[in-house]
């Protein structure tokens, strides 16, 4: 899981800008931030803008930093807040919100998740999230579906517990729609298909949650090259895939799917757009 995860919380702000929801119906989305030279949404703009797939965008948090208005800009509450936030209810009620996000791998324990027990979660997401349901669309917290490993926000168990823990503390909770992330190796070894991985994990999600899914991160470990090969199998299959209803590959930064110089895309961002 990529570094530059960890640095997004600091990019949380005060003002809300406004946006306007594109009518696009493509699935694919934008996970980029403002930690750039342009201190804004200057990379979401210039290389994706022009690409009738590319409908929407998120920064795991608000405001937008001057995204596109041709983007639907998605709100993210990216952890468990002190009390309420009246810059979060703004965001919610802009003009041009249509769905929000909450909670940024609540399951994991590491320092860029918000690390929040089942439990509490529930509690936060009738608190924070729940109320605005009438409003928006709302999303379950966004989980690392893949995490198999014993070691989730709470103790020895996985991200698929963790998530069934929160389900089950959240009684009489609305979910639009769940989200997921996903990180494994472009070719995992002994012949395995990263991308063959990848479709089986979001199936057994959707399988498992019952929900339309949201991919809002997920990645293959590789080259440049092995990514877009990644997506060049994968995009069609989202893509023909009903219960999925959006995803946003990680991300629009530098070394991601833009080149080294930030100058141009990837050849794994020119598959982004173009397969
Ligand atoms: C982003 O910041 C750059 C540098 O300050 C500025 O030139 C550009 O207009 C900004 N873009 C938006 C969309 O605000
Ligand atoms: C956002 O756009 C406004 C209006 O063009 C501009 O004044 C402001 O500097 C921009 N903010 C950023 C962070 O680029
Ligand atoms: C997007 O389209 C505009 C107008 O046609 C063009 O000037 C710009 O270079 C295009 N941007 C990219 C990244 O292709
Ligand atoms: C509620 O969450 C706690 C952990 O936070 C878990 O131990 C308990 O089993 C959960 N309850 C249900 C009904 O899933
Ligand atoms: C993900 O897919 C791999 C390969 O098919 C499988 O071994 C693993 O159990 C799956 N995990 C989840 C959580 O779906």
């Amino acid at each position: 899981m990529a570094f530059i995860r960890s640095t997004v919380v600091a990019v949380l702000a005060t003002a809300t800008i406004a946006t306007a929801a594109t009518s696009g119906t493509g699935k694919r989305g934008l996970a980029y931030n403002n930690n750039n030279v342009y201190g804004n949404a200057s990379y979401a703009n210039e290389f994706f803008a022009n690409s009738s797939q590319v409908t929407w965008g998120y920064d795991w948090g608000y405001p937008s930093w001057n995204l596109s208005s041709v983007f639907e800009f998605v709100p993210m509450l990216w952890g468990l807040p002190s009390g309420n936030d009246p810059d979060w209810t703004a965001a919610v009620k802009t003009a041009g919100t249509v769905n929000i996000l909450g909670f940024n791998e609540p399951d994991l324990t590491y320092s860029g998740s918000s690390n929040i027990l089942p439990a509490n979660a529930a509690q936060g997401y009738l608190t924070y999230m729940q109320p605005y349901a009438d409003i928006v669309r709302i999303g379950a917290p966004n989980v690392l579906w893949n995490n198999y490993d014993s070691t989730s926000s709470g103790g020895d168990y996985s991200s698929r517990v963790w998530t069934s823990y929160f389900m089950g503390n959240c009684t009489g909770c609305h979910f639009d729609f769940a989200c997921i992330h996903w990180y494994q190796d472009c070719e995992p070894g002994n012949g395995e298909s990263g991308a063959d991985w990848f479709t089986s994990n979001v199936t057994d999600a959707y399988n498992t949650l019952q929900l339309p899914i949201w991919i809002t991160e997920f990645q293959c470990y590789g080259s440049d090259d092995q990514q877009a090969t990644f997506l060049e199998s994968v995009i069609p299959w989202l893509d023909s895939q009903d219960y999925v209803e959006r995803y946003a590959y990680f991300g629009v930064f530098p070394d991601y799917l833009l080149d080294d110089a930030g100058d141009a895309l990837s050849a794994s961002g020119q598959a982004y757009v173009s397969s």
